[in-house]
C-alpha cells in the first residue's frame, strides 16, 4: 500500500472497534496494526460500547451501523446522551448502506466522518489518521488549557497569600505603635470569623471578616505619640483626637473596589459605634451599624479586656464575660454577644492557641 503522507504520532493512541461480523473486526485491526496503531481493541456486541469506552481512554471508534440488539446510531446516540466521552470524540462509522439518509442520521448523531463497506483500505487508514491528527490537535489544545489553568491557580494562591500576609502584617504595624502584642489583631479576626459563622453569614464573607476585622485600628497611625502613648487618662481634646482614629483608618481603606478593602474601611469606622447610639465618629445606633462593625467590636473589647495593656491589667474571664453581659444592648448588640456567649468554647480555643 503507497504510504500517503498525512503522519501522526501513534504510539498513545487507542482506537476501539465495534463490528458485530468477525471477519470485519480482524480486517481493521490488522490494517491498524500495520499502521503502527498497537493499542486497539475490538468488540462484537455494541452493548458493550459504553462499558469499555469508559474503563479505557480511547481516541477514536470504528463503529458498524448494521448490528444485532442495538444499531450503531443508538451506540452514538448513548454515548453523547451520557456523556461517556468529550463532545470532540471521533466516531468513524462504517456502513455497508449507501442511502444518503443513514448518513445523515449517522452526522447527525455526531459521527466524524463514514466509509463504505466492502472497505477500500488505503480510504480507511487515511480516514483514521485524518480523525487521529484532529485528536491530537485537540488533546494538545485541552493540555495546554490544562496547564494554563494550574498556572493560573498557583498565582492565584499565591497572591491570595502574600495579600494575607500584608493585611496582617499592616494590622500589626498599626498596633505595635499602640503597644498591644501582634497577636491582638490576629485574634480579633478569628474571633470575628467565629461570630460571623455562628451568625450564618455566607462563607466568602466570614472570610473576608477574619481578614478585615483586624484592620480595626490601623488610623492609630495618625494619632501623636503624645496621645496614643500617653500613660493614664486622656483629657477630653486628647481623647477627640484618639477618636478619630475610626475616621483616619476609614480614610486609608476606603473607596477601593475590593470587597476586601471596603470592608475592612467599613469595620475601620464602625468599631468604635455602640449600640444606644452613644458612640463615634458618626453616633450611629442598632442595626444601621454595619455587622461586620457590630461584630468587631464585641471581639475587640473581649480581647482587650483580657489583655494586659499599658494602662490597666489583664481582666480574668469571669470578670470580662459578666463586662460584656452588661453591655448587651448598651454597647454591644445583644443578639451578638448571645451568639458570643453560646460560642464560647471556640473562643477560648483560639485565645489559647494565640495567647501573647
Ligand atoms: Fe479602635
Ligand atoms: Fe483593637
Amino acid at each position: 500500500m503507497p504510504e500517503p503522507d498525512i503522519k501522526v504520532v501513534k504510539d498513545d493512541f487507542r482506537v476501539l472497534i465495534c463490528d458485530d461480523s468477525i471477519a470485519n473486526v480482524m480486517l481493521l485491526s490488522s490494517l491498524l496494526e500495520d499502521e503502527g496503531l498497537a493499542q486497539s481493541k475490538w468488540l462484537t456486541d455494541p452493548k458493550k460500547v459504553a462499558e469499555e469506552i469508559v474503563k479505557d481512554d480511547y481516541d477514536l471508534l470504528l463503529l458498524d451501523i448494521e448490528m444485532p440488539h442495538m444499531t450503531g446510531i443508538e451506540v452514538l446516540q448513548q454515548l453523547r446522551r451520557e456523556n461517556l466521552v468529550d463532545e470532540f470524540f471521533p466516531v468513524l462509522i462504517l456502513t455497508g448502506r449507501q442511502d444518503v439518509e443513514t448518513r445523515h442520521q449517522a452526522l447527525e448523531a455526531g459521527a466524524a466522518d463514514y466509509v463504505n463497506k466492502p472497505f477500500d483500505q488505503v480510504e480507511v487508514i487515511l480516514r483514521v489518521r485524518h480523525l487521529l491528527n484532529v485528536r491530537a490537535a485537540y488533546k494538545g489544545q485541552a493540555n495546554l488549557a490544562r496547564r494554563l489553568e494550574s498556572m493560573v491557580q498557583e498565582r492565584t494562591a499565591e497572591l491570595s497569600k502574600a495579600t494575607d500576609v500584608l493585611v496582617q502584617r499592616l494590622a500589626m504595624a498599626g498596633e505595635l505603635r499602640d503597644n498591644e502584642t501582634g497577636n491582638h489583631v490576629v485574634r480579633v479576626g478569628r474571633f470575628a470569623r467565629i461570630l460571623a459563622e455562628a451568625c450564618g453569614l455566607p462563607q466568602d464573607i466570614c472570610f473576608m471578616i477574619e481578614r478585615a476585622a483586624p484592620l480595626h485600628d490601623l488610623g492609630k497611625i495618625g494619632i501623636p505619640d503624645s496621645i496614643l502613648l500617653k500613660k493614664g487618662k486622656l483629657d477630653p481634646e486628647e481623647r477627640k483626637v484618639m477618636d478619630t482614629h475610626a475616621e483616619i483608618g476609614a480614610q486609608l481603606l476606603e473607596e477601593h473596589e475590593s470587597a476586601l478593602v471596603s470592608m475592612a474601611g467599613s469595620i475601620a469606622l464602625s468599631h468604635h459605634e455602640r449600640w444606644d447610639g452613644t458612640g463615634y465618629p458618626k453616633g450611629l445606633s442598632g442595626e444601621s451599624i454595619p455587622i461586620e462593625g457590630r461584630i468587631t467590636a464585641v471581639c475587640d473589647v473581649f480581647d482587650a479586656l483580657t489583655t494586659k495593656r499599658p494602662y490597666k491589667p489583664a481582666w480574668n474571664l469571669e470578670e470580662t464575660l459578666e463586662e460584656i453581659h452588661k453591655s448587651a444592648g448598651s454597647h454591644l448588640d445583644p443578639h451578638l454577644v448571645q451568639v458570643f456567649e453560646d460560642n464560647l468554647d471556640k473562643v477560648l480555643h483560639v485565645m489559647r492557641e494565640l495567647s501573647d
